[in-house]
């Protein structure tokens, strides 16, 4: 060890911390002193989707050897990751027009549309929608049928709500990131990709399981209000 090198403990040798904290900007070298917020907050949301990956890839190989109940454990991490995630942009919201400028110079042809983490939470939204439908085979049922009677099928059905929470608060994440997008750079300013506004409004609107949403509207198809029953 040369006499410059700072001794790390165990604690610091484990977890990597000091590569981990050599990956933002030192001060003199930041566009702006928000950069090092800009920086943690993308570093952040892209280790937590790194473990949502993880625990989602695990949840469809359980849930194709129908071993629900272990799936569910992990589904639920990945809703809870998804609402910090959320919870999250609030701080990055705290950025000025003023701050983002300085900073948005320094990203080059950097694109949210390019984050890994987010492409591959894209990537397996179909293949866990794919996974619980096989579930739903095998035990020769279909979601409406789990939603008719949810007491019947208890684990089928906390299954069908633990997809849609995902589906849900990924839209809840386009739909936070789309007011701060708003709030930052403006509705209509063009961004790389011609007007943010529009481009992530049209991702936000297509659901992962359009089906799962549907069995909602298929159960009230056939309900009337009725009589009124207060009122004389
Ligand atoms: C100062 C804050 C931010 C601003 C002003 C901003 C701005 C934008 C804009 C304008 C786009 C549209 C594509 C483009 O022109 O590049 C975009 C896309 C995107 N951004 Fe951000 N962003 C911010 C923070 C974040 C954060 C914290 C995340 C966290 C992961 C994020 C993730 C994404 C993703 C995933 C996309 C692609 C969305 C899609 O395809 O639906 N952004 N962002």
């Amino acid at each position: 060890m040369t006499s410059e090198a700072k001794p790390v403990s165990e604690y610091e040798i484990y977890l990597g911390v000091p590569t981990l904290l050599s990956l933002q900007k030192e001060g003199g070298a930041r566009a702006h002193r928000d950069e090092l917020l800009f920086q943690v907050i993308h570093q952040v949301e892209e280790l937590w989707m790194k473990l949502a990956i993880n625990e989602i890839n695990d949840a469809v190989g359980h849930l194709n050897a129908d071993e629900v109940a272990s799936a569910l454990g992990l589904l639920r991490r990945v809703t809870e990751i998804e609402r910090m995630m959320i919870g999250q942009l609030r701080l990055i919201e705290m950025m000025s027009p003023h701050s983002y400028i300085a900073v948005r110079k320094v990203l080059g042809q950097g694109s949210g549309q390019e984050s890994p983490g987010f492409n591959a939470m894209l990537r397996v939204a179909p293949e866990l929608g794919a996974a619980m439908h096989g579930v739903l085979k095998r035990a020769c049922v279909s979601a409406l049928e789990v939603h008719a009677e949810p007491t019947k099928h208890p684990l089928l059905f906390q299954l069908t709500e633990c997809v849609i929470d995902y589906d849900e608060l990924f839209q809840t994440f386009r739909f936070h990131h789309i007011m701060l997008v708003k709030r930052i750079i403006g509705a209509g300013t063009a961004s790389l990709k011609g007007k943010p506004t529009e481009l992530l409004e049209r991702s936000m609107r297509a659901p992962f399981y359009p089906e799962l949403w549907e069995v909602r509207e298929t159960m009230f198809a056939d309900f009337s209000r009725g009589e009124n029953l207060y009122k004389k």
